[in-house]
């Protein structure tokens, strides 16, 4: 495995192996990578011929008051982890060359952006949309791989794609979890031990309200109010920033859930704020 900082490098890189025939993925991430990231590269490795992952904590997309210095960065275990997945390059660019001091030009979706995590985090997804498409100019990739652990920028990403023509195809996989059911994220690691136990609860509430759907009840309001209290409950510590149903594809909120439908959760714990979604099925 390769570790390549230069984004000229990279560029070059690419275009020659896509010259020669090679089906190119790309693994966005943040880096300190848990058993989600890892399943991303995994399927890259199974359904591509060379596997890049870019490393890159991506200041645009954290608000002034959030965790940009505090995130956990762990370079030398990811690139050991990587490289066990089977993963051919790691690009890991320094933060003064991706955004040169003169950087002018931002991408937005803001329809989308306008729902759940973007009410509360302003400006976060044009900074996501902004680093996507510079490294989908930079490594060029044919296919792209997402985990629908963050449902709205895989929903976001898509739809730039589209609305912008990019030539890569979007991937999203499903959400890994914990044995308890807690989604894997790399802020787990800002919970203490108790707050730990507690967010257990953030999924176990999402397959109550499945089941809810399941047994008839389709009114949106209902099973948002019967969650809320469900998590008032049984993650004391916790504090809700939202409990939406809303359209898997346009994110708007669904008042009766008559076709498929997200439930999208966001919750305060400790020093970390935890996000999870499941899909309300109808049958
Ligand atoms: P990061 O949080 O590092 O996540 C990288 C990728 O891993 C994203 O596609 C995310 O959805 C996926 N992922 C995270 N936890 C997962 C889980 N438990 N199961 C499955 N997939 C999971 O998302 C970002 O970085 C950034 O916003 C980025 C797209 C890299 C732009 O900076």
């Amino acid at each position: 495995m390769d570790i390549i900082n230069d984004p000229k490098e990279i560029q070059e890189l690419t275009s020659r192996l896509k010259c020669s025939g090679k089906i190119i993925s790309l693994v966005p991430t943040m880096g300190y990578f848990h058993a989600g990231h890892l399943s991303l590269m995994k399927w890259a490795r199974e359904n591509s011929d060379i596997v890049f992952v870019s490393l890159f904590v991506n200041p645009t997309q954290f608000g002034p008051k959030e965790d940009y210095n505090s995130y956990p960065r762990d370079f030398e275990r990811d690139t050991k982890m990587a490289q066990e997945v089977g993963v051919d390059y790691i690009f890991a660019p320094e933060k003064d060359v991706i955004y040169e001091p003169d950087h002018g030009t931002w991408v937005s979706v803001p329809k989308l952006a306008q729902y759940l995590c973007g009410k509360s985090r302003p400006g976060h997804f044009q900074g996501v949309c902004t680093i996507v498409l510079k490294l989908f100019n930079l490594v060029n990739p044919h296919l792209a791989i997402f985990g629908k652990k963050d449902y709205q920028q895989f929903v976001i990403i898509k739809k730039m794609v589209k609305d912008l023509n990019v030539p890569v195809k979007i991937i999203g996989r499903p959400i890994v979890r914990e044995i308890d059911g807690l989604a894997m994220s790399s802020r787990n690691s800002y919970l203490t031990q108790d707050e730990r136990k507690q967010a257990a609860n953030i999924y176990l509430g999402l397959k109550k309200a499945c089941e809810w759907t399941k047994n008839g009840v389709r009114d949106s309001e209902t099973i948002i109010s019967k969650l809320s209290e469900c998590y008032m409950e049984h993650i004391p510590s916790g504090e809700i920033d939202y409990i939406e149903i809303v359209d898997p594809t346009d994110l708007t909120p669904v008042k009766t859930i008559d076709k498929e439908a997200i439930l999208a959760v966001a919750i305060y714990l400790g020093k970390a704020r935890l996000i999870d979604n499941i899909l309300l099925e109808v049958k």
